[in-house]
């Protein structure tokens, strides 16, 4: 047997060699022609590089995957024909940071066969941006080779391993929910979740993440065992990756590269490399929205039923009350069903979706939120329990449809998926599924979602803008304790290069004693425009907005969720973030800025100003603030300024500021 294997490789091999040219190479150069992307066949083996200004952002990186039942699909390789197109063409967001979006990429697409055995057939289309790289895999349809198990990926990011990379760990109970550390390349031998970005020994940025991430396995990466920083692809609890037929074409894998951190921030080519809209998607409205929600985590209220209960029809009549006084359009309704009694993260499966609590009355908070012109956020907990939400799933939807409500917050809180019976991960191929099917019904009822406890961010949202955002890293929830301030200035570089987050800004009760944050009252206004969210939430109980601070609550009310344009002014991975961006269909620009745990100055220079002049209403800190002792300390000020100048802006320790800057 040994004897026949060996004597096959070497007539595969034999016959490579007798083809006349099959090497193969090929520099692909970006619009700007200083990103060029390298792609060889070289003995059979399939690779790329990536060069920037010459200098190298990833060495020669293996490319392929491997099927049950074959050798791995990237070696023994020919090509049969190749072909380029550029693209530069313009398309307009539903919402999001920026109205328009310039796609502007050359293609390079390689048709490959094997050149022995079942001679399958292999495709790799690769797009080469001025700011990154991308490239997928696609199996075309074949004869025998139409269902295919996937056991790895082989992707390789050779970057150098003396980078320093912010990262989360992968396959954890809490599934993003980690705080960031800065470590060496070197050291990424357990796997961590993309968007992972790393700053290389020659100062260059890079975030590797993927795009468009549909029926697989969330792409992790991690170090394999010759030191290559390999795509690890989350496994199904049968070990395999991904059951797939063909055709298929796998999510993008998407090199980010910038010279400077803040040039990160507006790289939009993940959304580029997903689809235009599946439908008309003109229904979807961003909101803010208030919740029976904040007064749960300082143990005013409970989801439980009881004394303390806090979804009831009383609450939730003041709070609509509350939404229609501050010019809140939505109303968040936590623990307004039944399932909650008892441990809820154990007791998941009884989560009933079509039951309210005895003391809810929700057709009349229905008809009470339509009458005043508040929109409902129902609330699905599903703690993970997939099964029992799938059977109900459609008629949950139909009933809150039925009682008018438009925007849901699923949750999957549980460390594990159950699926089918089995425990399987967040971010599993079977996860993906489920997340996508409970996308594509909620289009079907007009119903948008903010999905906590989420798949990561893939750019989907361009597809589906029903999908006005999500969760998926650590928000405030975990203040009192698990979050310090330079959480807020690594984020814009990493998790938020994936898209919108519910960060469950505008905590006002800074000082709360069971549940005090380490940020000052002027950086949670900051936080509407560093965080950018299709849904806002306002999220502390309204009286800190009308009785204790209405007049930091001015800026919540002005603030827009949906923008018109968005410019990166300053920032330094975990120091410091400052952006500006104008509001939608309107002349308002809006400015934000936070610090970390030192204070920090800016110069924020107003030349993305249109002409004439501008008040800029400005919230910041006082020189005696701080996020530990005197978090209170905001002050309110406004000046007239126009493009030409600048203003000089003192964030405190855990600090930030907010700017409404109002044309005249
Ligand atoms: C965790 C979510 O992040 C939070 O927003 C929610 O309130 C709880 N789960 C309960 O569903």
């Amino acid at each position: 047997m040994v004897m026949v294997k060996k004597r096959k490789g070497f007539l595969e091999w034999f016959d490579y060699w007798r083809r006349p040219n099959s090497d193969f190479e090929k520099n692909i150069f970006s619009p700007d022609g200083r990103v060029v992307l390298r792609v060889s066949l070289k003995q059979g083996h399939i690779s790329y590089a990536v060069f920037k200004d010459n200098k190298t952002i990833v060495r020669e990186s293996r490319l392929g995957v491997k099927v049950k039942g074959g050798e791995a699909l990237g070696n023994y390789l020919r090509i049969i024909r190749t072909t380029e197109k550029a693209v530069d063409e313009e398309f307009e967001t539903v919402w999001g940071e920026d109205r328009r979006i310039r796609n502007n990429y050359r293609e390079l697409t390689l048709y490959l066969s094997e050149i022995a055995g079942d001679k399958r057939l292999f495709t790799l289309r690769f797009r080469v941006f001025s700011e990154g790289v991308a490239f997928r895999y696609e199996l075309p349809p074949q004869p025998k080779f139409s269902r295919v198990v996937i056991e790895d990926e082989l992707t390789e990011f050779n970057v150098d391993l003396n980078g320093n990379a912010w990262k989360i760990p992968a396959y954890q109970p809490d599934r993003y929910e980690y705080n960031y550390e800065k470590v060496p390349v070197y050291s990424l031998t357990e796997s961590v979740h993309t968007p992972v970005t790393i700053v290389l020994p020659n100062e260059y940025y890079v975030s590797i993440h993927e795009a468009a991430l549909y029926n697989y396995g969330e792409m992790t990466i991690k170090l394999d065992e010759w030191k290559a920083l390999k795509s690890d692809i989350t496994p199904l609890s049968d070990g395999n990756k991904a059951y797939v037929e063909l055709p298929f074409s796998s999510p993008w894998r998407m090199i980010m590269i910038a010279d400077e951190a803040i040039d990160l921030i507006t790289n939009r080519m993940m959304l580029c490399l997903n689809e235009a809209p599946s439908g008309d998607f003109s229904w979807v409205k961003p909101i803010k929205f208030l919740g029976i929600w904040w007064a749960m985590y300082v143990g005013e209220w409970t989801w439980a039923s009881g004394e303390r209960h806090g979804a009831t029809t009383e609450h939730a009549r003041e709070y609509i009350d509350s939404c229609r006084r501050l010019g809140i359009q939505g109303l968040l309704l936590e623990g307004w069903n039944d399932g909650w009694d008892g441990d809820w993260l154990v007791n998941g499966e009884k989560s009933n979706f079509l039951k309210p609590a005895d003391d809810l009355d929700m057709n009349f908070i229905a008809n009470y939120a339509a009458q005043n012109g508040v929109e409902i956020v129902g609330h699905h907990e599903t703690v993970g329990f997939v099964d029992n939400y799938e059977a109900q799933l459609e008629d949950a939807y139909k009933y809150y449809s039925s009682l008018g409500i438009k925007y849901i917050k699923p949750g999957y809180a549980g460390s594990m998926m159950m699926i089918n019976g089995r425990k399987e991960y967040h971010h599993s191929q079977l996860g993906v599924l489920h997340y996508q099917h409970a996308l594509e019904l909620a289009a079907k009822y007009k119903i948008c979602l903010d999905v906590h406890e989420p798949i990561k961010g893939t750019g989907i949202e361009r597809t589906f803008p029903n999908l006005l955002t999500r969760e998926g890293a650590r928000g405030q929830e975990y203040e009192g304790g698990a979050l310090s301030p330079s959480h807020a200035c690594i984020l814009p570089f990493t998790r938020l290069l994936s898209g919108a987050m519910d960060y469950t800004s505008g905590i006002f009760d800074v000082t709360n004693g069971t549940k005090r944050l380490a940020s000052t009252l002027a950086r949670q206004l900051a936080y509407y425009v560093t965080i950018p969210s299709g849904m806002q939430m306002v999220s502390d109980r309204p009286r800190f907005y009308e009785q204790e601070f209405p007049n930091a609550y001015r800026f919540i009310y002005d603030v827009p969720v949906n923008w018109e344009r968005t410019v990166p002014l300053l920032g330094e991975i975990g120091q410091y973030y400052v952006v500006a961006r104008q509001g939608r269909g309107v002349e308002d620009w809006f400015v934000g800025g936070v610090t970390n745990e030192e204070s920090h100055k800016v110069r924020v220079m107003l030349d993305f100003l249109g002409e004439g002049e501008y008040v800029a209403e400005i919230y910041r800190d006082e020189e005696s603030a701080h996020y530990r002792d005197n978090q209170l300390g905001i002050r309110i000020e406004t000046t007239v300024v126009n493009r030409t100048n600048f203003l000089d802006i003192y964030m405190a320790p855990g600090g930030g500021f907010a700017i409404r800057l109002r044309a005249r």
